[in-house]
């Protein structure tokens, strides 16, 4: 391989590692909001189904990344530093927090939208096509989840208003 060959090859590894720590991530950020939720049960629903879905998504970055030997590279230098940011958004303990998690979820899943475009991008000019399959694979979930929450957005405000102006105990809870 080229030297020019080699850096790609590098870039298209970094990305798939970086897309399997965002998927780490989302699990982080997904279950512990799955085992609060008491009046949006479709949104554990659907939170529950992506969670498998993730754990798919993280074994097939897993497959990929083991398809490359590793051995010798300076990638194990890189750095997963992405966690800062999307932590800070994703967490925010408040009544609405219903509303704050959907808005954190909507944002996680494009972000992670952009990241299968972009390795989809590098598998396509970098000759990694047997990889294609399964990235848009998992690009197809993650739009699918970001869609439903596109979809659900209005119903889960509206459900929230009533039971906040409703009062009690319950305006608080998720
Ligand atoms: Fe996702």
């Amino acid at each position: 391989m080229t030297a020019q060959s080699d850096r790609l090859r590098d870039l298209f590894i970094v990305g798939l590692r970086n897309a399997y720590a965002v998927e780490k991530q989302a699990l982080s950020i997904m279950t512990p909001q799955v085992s609060r939720i008491e009046h949006y049960p479709e949104v554990a629903d659907q939170l529950r189904r992506h969670i498998e879905e993730t754990n798919q998504q993280i074994a097939r970055l897993d497959e990929l990344l083991e398809g490359f030997d590793t051995r010798g590279s300076l990638l194990k230098e890189a750095a997963l530093s992405l966690s800062g940011t999307m932590a800070a958004i994703a967490h925010v303990p408040a009544g609405d927090e219903i509303l704050k998690n959907s808005f954190a979820n909507y944002a996680f899943e494009h972000f992670e939208i952009a990241a299968y475009k972009s390795l989809l991008t590098l598998a396509d000019d970098g000759g990694f096509s047997s990889a294609t399959s399964l990235l848009s694979q998992s690009l197809g979930e993650e739009e699918r989840m970001a869609a439903w929450i596109d979809d659900a957005l209005p119903t889960i405000t509206r459900r929230y208003a009533t039971l906040y102006a409703e009062g009690g105990s319950s305006a608080a809870k998720v």
